[in-house]
């Protein structure tokens, strides 16, 4: 049976690519898309998500907009990375769907109500908003979630967004900090082992050399979004951030890492969004996520790469 997913998104060329290969997946079925303010505000993170959708042809995966601002901190966006459409670098056509009715957090609830029985896998890769505002309108649902596999923080590599909180986190930390302290299995996959997984060139040629408009799209996608981070960091490539996720629940093995207790900044504004992850154990916390620092990057992009040209 197909793991039940539900991708909580702020599209984001990143999250387009995971999306993407979600879809690409059999090894997975999205019951739904909920979409949250981070990179671009909303609407603009719901009508990519549908056009996302429609790009893949795998028929229509309800996308319901979710939250417009973090929770207490104002919404703080990414136009810079991911430019002012928040998926520049392809030209996607409007999308032939509208968004599905309901409320994203209403969404989460209800699915995870209705799932004590067959719990589902909540994949955040955006700002944790929806999540954590789910987590405190209906307590309850942890009993329908059997893991959340989020993108999001850092530690040995730091921050992107701040010397010491990467974007996800930084964008809603007390967001962050509920989801963390929730009692939920967490898997987290953080800058530490993101920036090992680096969309190259080449593999933007792989790509475009599919020759379909889904490989067209992600070149194009990638090509706009890589420049700020190779600008920024020197290095050979873009990091595929959110596609981590994805892959993670289709091949773990590709992923390592380590059990340990995460903690979330929310009150000095030095270090706001900053996840305080206790790697050598020396607190007295019981850890609280599976925090991965080690990937097989090239598995990881032939997968990706492989699974896109499916579609
Ligand atoms: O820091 C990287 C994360 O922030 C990714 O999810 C990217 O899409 C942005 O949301
Ligand atoms: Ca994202």
């Amino acid at each position: 049976m197909p793991r039940r997913i539900i991708i909580d998104t702020d599209p984001g060329q990143d999250d387009a690519v995971a999306i993407l290969l979600a879809l690409a997946s059999p090894e997975l079925e999205v019951m739904a898309i909920t979409t949250v303010a981070g990179n671009v505000p909303q609407p603009l993170v719901t009508d990519n998500a549908l056009k996302i959708v429609e790009l893949a042809g795998r028929g229509h995966v309800p996308v319901h907009r979710g939250c417009e601002r973090p929770l207490l901190r104002p919404l703080y966006t990414a136009e810079y990375v991911h430019g002012p459409s928040g998926i520049d670098g392809a030209d996607l056509p409007d999308a032939s769907w509208p968004p599905s009715p309901g409320h994203g957090v209403d969404v989460i609830v209800e699915a995870c109500m209705a799932s004590v029985d067959d719990p589902i896998t909540l994949c955040p890769i955006g700002p944790l908003t929806n999540v954590a505002t789910a987590l405190v309108k209906q307590p309850a649902i942890v009993a329908g979630i059997a893991e959340i596999v989020l993108m999001g923080g850092g530690f040995f590599e730091g921050g992107n967004t701040t010397p010491t909180a990467e974007f996800n986190i930084y964008v809603d930390p007390h967001a962050a900090a509920i989801v963390f302290d929730a009692g939920v299995p967490i898997t987290m996959m953080p800058l530490d082992v993101t920036h090992q997984a680096l969309v190259t060139p080449e593999h933007i040629g792989r790509f475009r050399d599919l020759r379909t408009p889904v490989g067209d799209a992600v070149a194009g996608m990638l090509g706009f979004y890589e420049r700020h981070d190779v600008e920024k960091y020197g290095i050979g490539g873009a990091p595929l951030h959110d596609p981590c996720v994805i892959a993670y629940l289709i091949e773990p093995d590709l992923f390592s890492g380590r059990r340990c207790h995460v903690a979330v900044e929310t009150a000095s504004e030095l270090t706001m969004g900053m996840t305080v992850v206790d790697w050598w154990a020396v607190g007295d916390r019981e850890p609280n996520a599976l925090v991965m620092n080690e990937v097989d990057a090239d598995r990881f992009l032939d997968l990706v790469v492989e699974r896109l040209a499916t579609l």
